[in-house]
């Protein structure tokens, strides 16, 4: 399947009910050729209306902290979400809507081939790292997931509810920056 295939049949999805309470599918944002996703949780409000991830308050920050590290959604990344519709009042996604769900982005993973895979928040992290995941003691440890490094960050909405955890992210970015370095040096040296 290419993108464009994907993407089309991402935006009919009706396999589960979100489908009906959602404005937009929320595909994913950035650039196909990138090495490093960021993955989220669901849409929210602001993504739902706007058919785009973290374009909300979250992803005002979350756009800082890639700039921090020299990342830019238009440029060097992929950004995307477990879930591609918006869960009513912004509840967690249930396990019967991740399910349904996750298929999409398993194949957007197989279609971009990251070199690296940045979880934002708990539940993306016990989805696509392991599902006891803890996100206060394992936030910036890597992972290695089938031959991809995997990593989570608290979340944008979690730094605004509580920016105590800040300086933390600031270090776990900074171990982003490195492994990338590592691993995909072209991300800072193309363009
Ligand atoms: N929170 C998420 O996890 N994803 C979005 O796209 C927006 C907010």
């Amino acid at each position: 399947m290419t993108w464009e295939e994907l993407e089309r049949s991402c935006k009919r999805c009706e396999k589960c009910a979100l489908c009906d309470t959602r404005t937009n599918v929320v595909f994913g944002v950035g650039n196909k050729n990138a090495r490093v996703l960021f993955v989220g949780e669901g849409p929210g409000e602001n993504e739902d209306l706007q058919g785009e991830p973290f374009v909300g308050r979250g992803g005002q920050l979350l756009d800082v902290m890639l700039e921090i590290i020299g990342l830019d959604r238009k440029k060097n990344v992929y950004i995307a979400n477990i879930v591609k519709c918006r869960p009513p009042k912004n509840r967690d996604p249930l396990g019967v809507e991740q399910e349904a769900c996750i298929g999409w982005l398993r194949e957007q993973i197989r279609l971009l081939r990251p070199e690296i895979v940045v979880c934002l928040g708990r539940i993306a992290a016990q989805v696509l790292i392991k599902p006891d995941f803890k996100i206060t003691s394992e936030h910036g440890k890597f992972f290695d997931v089938d031959g991809v490094t995997y990593t989570a960050l608290y979340h944008p909405a979690a730094l605004l509810r509580d920016p105590r955890k800040k300086p933390d992210t600031f270090v776990d970015l900074k171990a982003l920056q490195e492994k990338i370095l590592q691993l995909a040096p072209e991300v800072y040296s193309a363009g």
